[in-house]
């Protein structure tokens, strides 16, 4: 029996202030698409702007559903979106932002596992790392170099 250790480390902004012109961006753009979030179930708005080597920009929200499983993430929205529309385009940035209706999400809101796994795809596809900047409504920023950093021992094509 051996014991094995998998460390994963992010770099904390202290705001959005703090990041490169480009990545305050990014963020301000996912902000703005976080507005447009349909979230009438749980007031949870997620905003996700993703930008490509070909210099575009892609956007996505959360769309809920009446039958809850059926509504999406914002990550998988704009990262479907990508893969549809500009399938040879890599992704370099990914920005996330956060937050409810009900009260001010401080907390950096990191994607959920499922939107990890979708986004893996990508990451593996282009063979090169996503970075992913995230935070919530207001305050930190934590940026992650790559997908993989998030999803260590991540489930891929290698195995099947
Ligand atoms: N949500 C996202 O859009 N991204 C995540 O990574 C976590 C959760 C959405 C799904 C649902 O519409 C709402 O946030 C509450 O879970």
């Amino acid at each position: 029996m051996k014991e094995i250790s998998v460390t994963s480390s992010f770099l904390v902004y202290d705001s959005i202030k703090e990041l490169s012109n480009e990545v305050q961006d990014l963020m301000e753009q996912a902000i703005e698409i976080r507005k447009k979030a349909y979230a009438p179930y749980s007031k949870f708005r997620v905003g996700a702007a993703l930008l490509l080597d070909n210099g575009k920009i892609v956007l996505g929200s959360n769309q809920e559903n009446a039958a809850y499983p059926s509504g999406l993430c914002a990550e998988r929205v704009a990262i479907f979106h990508a893969g549809s529309v500009y399938p040879e385009a890599k992704i370099l940035k990914m920005a996330i932002t956060a937050a409810s209706d009900t009260n001010q999400t401080k907390a950096p809101i990191p994607p959920c596992g499922s939107c990890r796994q979708s986004i893996a795809e990508y990451e593996i596809k282009q063979e090169t790392p996503i970075e992913i900047y995230f935070m919530g409504e207001i305050g930190e920023v934590y940026k992650s170099t790559s997908l993989k950093n998030l999803l260590p021992f991540m489930f891929d094509k290698k195995f099947l």
